[in-house]
């Protein structure tokens, strides 16, 4: 349907939404929710209706919107210096650098932009330690994936989704991957050869449903690598930077990866930035001339990147998402077997399956934005929750008893 468009009026949300249909590709389907203002957990449509925000820019907003110290460290730069192409050096790269690397404890920094272009470098960069350090023959390297995953749009990416709709019609798909069911350590264990590079995983997969992989699993994929010198590569673009409680997923478990992707909250809902960080002896492959971004690692990212490193340096992120996702997850456990099947995640994350009898995903994320709330579907009957983690108690509560009360309005 379009809406007549009135020169001089002020555009409704169904206009707003005509011009989208009308005028974009359409790769998205979003709730017909226009949004003009946004400040800490909420945010406020072009008619003045406030809701509050339960996904965060996919763990994008892990700092709500529009943080102050955030805002403030972008400004600062936009007054100084916004990009200089990695042709030069810049005052601000290096120490956003050193301070991501101390951080996340690891040694080394590739800045790049979106979370699909690291996972993309992570994947080159292994495959050139394959071949120059492992001494896997020429072009016969293979990158062991998972079933589910979710990792990014690009051509090599969607090569080893196991999505349908994401893959279909975008072959010829890039080869040296072998996919295995995710949680599986025998079925990991099967496909390992000499010529495995690396074994490429979300520490909890977050597009899947948020699901949780079982216990001692990580690890045990740790002690497959170490054994057959194969590199471990988190993708904690989502799972990583406070949002299941510590800064990276894997030190939930004490697990150790080689390389890490982080995205998302990295560019603290400003602007995007990503980075690849890991071991210096094997990010140390890369050389001058073989890989880069005229985008990554610009002055205005890395200074505000280094405005959310600060935010996380002080832990009280890591306690808000550890304190109120604990309280989260007690709450929709109650919710189990009233419309509530399964709840899984850690910290401030939820994948909930409702009962397929009552509503699709969709349709429950319809009627709680309705009430005042976004939240997201992934598959069938499971919708996720990711709320900023600057969220206060009071309005996590609020958003839980109208998702109860949607669920028992729900009932037969
Ligand atoms: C685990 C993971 N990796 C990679 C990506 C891709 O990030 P981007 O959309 O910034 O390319 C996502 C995005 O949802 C993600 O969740």
């Amino acid at each position: 349907m379009t809406a007549t468009i009135l020169p001089g009026e002020p555009l409704t949300a169904a206009d707003h939404v005509s011009l989208a249909e009308r005028y974009s590709a359409h790769n998205y389907h979003p709730l017909p929710v226009v949004i003009s203002h946004a400040e800490g957990a909420w945010v406020t449509d072009v008619a003045g209706r406030r809701y509050l925000d339960l996904l965060a820019g996919y763990s994008a907003l892990n700092f709500g919107h529009r943080h102050p110290a955030l805002v403030g460290a972008a400004i600062d730069q936009l007054h100084r210096v916004t990009l200089t192409s990695r042709a030069f050096h810049h005052n601000q790269f290096g120490l956003f650098c050193r301070e991501l690397a101390q951080l996340t404890g690891t040694e080394m920094v590739l800045p790049m932009n979106s979370g699909a272009e690291a996972v993309e470098s992570a994947i080159k960069i292994a495959r050139k330690w394959a071949y120059q350090v492992k001494g896997v023959p020429p072009d016969r390297a293979e990158i062991i994936t998972a079933g589910a995953s979710f990792h990014g749009r690009t051509t090599t990416i969607v090569s080893f989704s196991t999505d349908s709709e994401a893959r279909a019609d975008f072959g010829p798909f890039t080869p040296g991957f072998r996919t295995v069911p995710y949680g599986d350590i025998d079925a990991l264990a099967s496909v390992i050869t000499e010529r495995t590079a690396a074994v490429l995983l979300e520490p909890i997969q977050g597009e899947a449903g948020v699901i949780v992989p079982p216990p001692g699993y990580l690890s045990r994929v740790r002690q497959l690598c170490d054994r057959h010198g194969v590199l471990l590569i988190a993708d904690e673009i989502q799972s990583g930077l406070a949002r299941t409680g510590p800064v990276l997923a894997l030190d939930y478990d004490h697990v150790r990866a080689d390389l890490y992707t982080l995205g998302k909250a990295l560019g603290g809902g400003i602007l995007p930035v990503s980075a690849v960080v890991g071991r210096a002896d094997v990010l140390g492959v890369l050389h001058p001339g073989e890989h880069g971004s005229t985008f990554g690692g610009n002055p205005l990212a890395c200074a505000v990147g280094r405005a959310v490193l600060r935010l996380l340096a002080t832990g009280e992120y890591q306690k808000r998402s550890t304190e109120l996702g604990a309280h989260l997850h007690r709450r929709l456990d109650g919710l189990v077997g009233h419309g509530v099947v399964e709840v899984r995640g850690r910290g401030l994350w939820a994948g909930i399956d409702i009962d397929p009898e009552l509503a699709t995903g969709r349709q429950l994320c319809e009627q709680l934005a309705t009430r005042g709330i976004l939240a997201k579907d992934t598959h069938g009957s499971t919708i996720r929750l990711a709320p900023p983690l600057v969220i206060g108690v009071t309005d996590l509560d609020w958003a839980l008893d109208q998702l109860a009360t949607t669920l028992e309005k729900l009932q037969p």
